[in-house]
């Protein structure tokens, strides 16, 4: 009996199965912003559920609980992983809705893996949902299930928040059935975007591709024989962190230690610039490492006072992109260090693994300087933990303009990444800011983020679509 009034639906759950060596199974949070920001809503929700993938191939585990949420594991075979995730959510979509900065991949034996994955997804929410429930579903992979959780369920409201940019129409119109995504797209109430510019890209797209009536940011989808027509809503939320969380953290006098231990291990250098991404080519870690190497070059960083921290977490390790990413990324940095560290310290500590909250909490309090360097990016949520992890108000945060982020964080070193001199002088201009200038700038960007947090955008699009799109059909 379904019995959850809340319901997400996400590629994957909140945590990952990870299989040990002898056999049993270890829960790992999983990576990404999504998890980052939904985990801390969810677990303010009761009677939550959240319906996801546990991470491995193969049957899925059975339905359990973690700190109070109620998990829904969706079994993914290797088909599956290999054409619906691996295929066409990250080498269809993905580039495609990132500026295409490598070229979309697409086969068509792709799409049918897609729509059954998708189908599975929708199943499972629908068949755990209280009647008159509310289903929120999540990103890029899951774009068709609105669509089939309304032919299952009329009497639940459907949400959608993608979590990555949605491409502007010439663009998106180069995807094979991207009438089918729109409409799958539509089957939800609201549809909600980071971006002012993703959700006008989408509402285009409805208005050029499905030829649909649009009044400001409503569509009408045209009813079919008994079907009435049906309004959806299309609106701007962007997303933000649990700010309280990491107020607790930088509270916390161990991760103080272990921020002034970190210093001392990197061999008590005068400065610390600090990247932090997932190993993914849309983040701009090669554009950033050639300014790097370039200040190295010439002679204006010393690398006996200056080191330069990249946590890259490892991602999609099977997808050739990615693959090629790991090797470049890894090649130059092999070539940075040989030509310019010192004997017994990296000019650039290098780690290709994750870190959990407290240490990651650690290096932003450690580092000088954060630079997130995005060639497109939906939001980007390290920009934001950064700031919150700096109750001292010093730091500097150099910024992309590509970023999400920087709609809100205006105070931060804009950017253009693509312009290397620009990123070059803007990484100099942060390493030599004085400590005032910091103060003001970091002001204004806790100010922004911390007034903005993760709840307040999870009830803002709750609230939205209690009221948005059309009444749902009663409980029957
Ligand atoms: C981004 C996406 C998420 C995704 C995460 C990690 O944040 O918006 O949907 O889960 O990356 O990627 P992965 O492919 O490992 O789930």
């Amino acid at each position: 009996m379904p019995t959850h009034d809340l319901v997400v639906v996400a590629n994957r759950l909140p945590v990952d199965a990870k299989t040990l060596p002898d056999g049993a199974t270890e829960w790992v949070t999983s990576p990404g912003g999504l998890v980052t920001a939904m985990e801390s809503v969810m677990r303010g929700v009761d009677s939550g559920a959240w319906v996801g993938w546990a991470g491995s191939p193969g049957e899925a585990p059975e339905p359990f609980e973690a700190d109070g949420m109620h998990l829904y594991p969706v079994a993914l075979d290797g088909t599956d992983i290999e054409k619906y995730y691996e295929g066409f959510s990250n080498a269809t979509l993905w580039p495609l809705y990132h500026d295409v900065i490598v070229d979309p991949v697409y086969h068509r034996t792709w799409w049918d893996t897609y729509v059954s994955a998708n189908r599975r997804f929708a199943h499972e929410a629908a068949a755990v949902t209280a009647p008159g429930g509310t289903i929120w579903v999540h990103d890029y992979q899951l774009q068709l299930v609105p669509e089939m959780i309304r032919s299952e369920r009329p009497d639940v409201r459907i949400g959608f928040f993608n979590h990555i940019p949605f491409p502007p129409v010439e663009l998106f119109s180069q995807l094979p059935k991207r009438n089918q995504v729109l409409r799958g797209l539509l089957g939800a109430d609201l549809v909600g975007f980071q971006r002012e510019s993703d959700s006008l890209n989408f509402l285009n797209a409805v208005r050029q591709l499905l030829g649909s009536h649009i009044d400001q940011r409503t569509v009408t989808v045209p009813g079919i024989g008994a079907v009435e027509p049906r309004e959806v809503t299309a609106q701007t939320f962007p997303i933000s962190i649990d700010t309280e969380a990491v107020a607790e953290l930088t509270d916390d006098q161990d991760i103080h230690e272990r921020a002034a231990q970190l210093r001392r291990e990197l061999g008590s250098p005068k400065k610390i610039v600090l990247g932090v991404d997932r190993l993914d080519y849309t983040k701009g870690i090669r554009h950033r490492l050639k300014a790097w190497g370039e200040l190295l070059n010439d002679g204006v960083i010393d690398p006996r006072e200056t080191v330069l921290v990249q946590v890259a977490t490892p991602s999609r390790e099977r997808v050739d992109a990615y693959r090629q990413l790991r090797d470049e990324v890894e090649l130059t940095v092999g070539r940075i260090n040989g030509d310019h560290a010192p004997i017994g310290r990296p000019a650039i500590s290098y780690l290709h693994r994750s870190f959990d909250r407290k240490d990651m909490t650690a290096l932003y309090m450690a580092a000088d300087v954060v630079l997130v360097t995005a060639l497109r990016d939906g939001m980007n949520l390290v920009a934001k933990e950064y700031v919150v992890s700096r109750p001292d108000v010093q730091g500097v945060l150099v910024l992309s303009e590509f970023a999400g982020a920087a709609d809100e964080l205006r105070a931060a070193l804009l950017v253009n990444p693509h312009d290397i001199d620009e990123l070059k002088s803007a990484t100099l201009r942060a390493l030599t800011m004085p400590a005032e200038e910091q103060h003001e700038a970091m002001t204004s960007l806790r100010r922004q983020v911390l007034d903005h947090d993760v709840q307040s955008w999870a009830r803002a699009f709750l609230e939205e679509l209690q009221n948005a799109g059309s009444p749902a059909a009663p409980v029957e």
